[in-house]
């Protein structure tokens, strides 16, 4: 192999360029050239849009991607399998590294002329598959421990709801309830990294939310210590199947409903329901959005991220084709792994089908994770941390 080619497809993370620098580390070391294409799917039409890439270029510690992102999704666009088929032989790519989530590496079986390696991204850490559910919890059986991007964006959430650095000590300062909103479109992986942050509730997508039981409990809670924090995924919906999110009329590139809103929309029913009953009138929502998705890898993901893109590259020169890198947990240890891309499950229409929250790792009951949760978290955000909340104060009144 003489030139690969490589692309970043879907919402940006903090982890490509670190993958990028890793692919285009390890295939300098080869004498192999690498070509960078522009705006995902979108580099490869017309004439194309198009970069060489080396180590040099790309710092592994930046977030976003250097090559730029798009949703372009060739089967809705017209010849555009036979365009990017030109481009990439009229520039002699010997073989292709797709960085993407289903929609930018599900097209992958349209260029069996040149050998693909896919690396899954995504910070809804969705794309993959859990542990038989019918089997007992084993970490070591999920297909894709994480996708990179998702530790960065799970600290992130952990932080937005701590005390150390999130919004908990205005919650506690002004005695307010405050709906936090997470990214996670179908799955509720980043919603509860928030345990990290101590919340005291959590809504994932995966389970419908009873609003009663909620409502409920944030009037207990708050009767207790004057300030609730519920985190709530973008993705959650009620019992009766409707989306919380105000906006569902709304849908990027790829046709997905762009959700946001739950969190305002939680705020103003509680406050509607509460406001009256509590001595507080300060409901409050607060959506970080892609505070959530920029700025610079943790540790993990700059490690993480390399090996995956040094791995890519390994599978395209060792000719083999329809390969994954991926993470797998082996104990306490992260590897990175070789996985055949027909691990991931897919539905009657050939769509990947997502992988959702593990349920033993949500406690739906008490809308909290379970210590199974935490354990799941120790290699990506280290041990729980204590809460940090302030010391208990006795109210007294003194008169003089
Ligand atoms: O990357 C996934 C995701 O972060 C979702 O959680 C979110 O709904 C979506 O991307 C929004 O991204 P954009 O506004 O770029 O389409």
């Amino acid at each position: 192999m003489k030139r690969i080619g490589v692309l970043t497809g879907g919402g940006d993370t903090s982890a490509l360029n670190s993958m990028l620098y890793g692919i285009a580390d390890e295939a300098h070391q080869d004498g192999v050239e690498v070509v960078g294409f522009m705006r995902g799917w979108a580099g490869l039409l017309d004439s194309g849009q198009y970069a060489v890439l080396t180590a040099d270029m790309i710092d592994p510690g930046l977030g976003g991607t250097l090559l730029k992102t798009s949703r372009t999704k060739l089967a809705k666009i017209e010849g555009g399998y036979e365009q990017a088929r030109a481009n990439l032989s009229a520039l002699g790519i010997d073989g292709l590294v797709l960085i993407g989530g289903d929609d930018t590496i599900g097209v992958a079986a349209q260029f069996q002329h040149i050998p693909i390696a896919i690396i899954t991204k995504t910070i809804d850490n969705d794309v993959g598959a859990n542990c038989p559910a019918d089997e007992p919890l084993d970490f070591s059986k999920i297909v894709n421990y994480f996708t990179p991007g998702f530790p960065s964006a799970a600290r992130r959430v952990a932080a937005f709801a701590s005390w150390h650095n999130g919004v908990q000590t205005t919650g506690y300062s002004h005695e307010r309830i405050i709906a936090l909103e997470s990214m996670g479109m179908s799955a509720g992986w980043l919603a509860l990294a928030a345990a990290f942050g101590h919340p005291d509730f959590i809504v994932v997508p995966e389970v419908p939310l009873d609003y009663a039981r909620l409502r409920d409990g944030v009037a207990r809670k708050y009767a207790e210590q004057s300030h609730v924090l519920v985190v709530v995924a973008e993705g959650a919906v009620y019992t009766d199947g409707t989306v919380i999110s105000e906006d569902t009329t709304n849908v990027d590139a790829f046709g997905h409903a762009k959700l946001g809103g739950c969190a305002d929309v939680i705020a103003r029913r509680l406050k509607a329901d509460l406001g009256g009953q509590l001595k507080t009138r300060n409901f409050n929502a607060v959506i970080p959005s892609y505070l959530f998705r920029c700025g610079a890898p943790t540790a993990l993901d700059k490690r993480i991220g390399t090996k995956l893109g040094r791995k890519a590259v390994r599978l395209l020169l060792g000719g083999k084709s329809g390969k994954m890198a991926s993470v797998r947990r082996t104990g306490d240890t992260l590897r990175v792994v070789t996985m055949d891309v027909r691990a991931l499950p897919r539905d009657s229409k050939g769509n990947i089908v997502p992988k959702r929250l593990d349920l033993r790792l949500y406690d739906a009951e008490n809308l909290r994770i379970t210590s199974e949760g935490i354990e799941y978290f120790k290699p990506i955000l280290g041990e729980m941390p204590s809460s940090m909340g302030p010391a208990k104060l006795v109210s007294r009144q003194t008169r003089v």
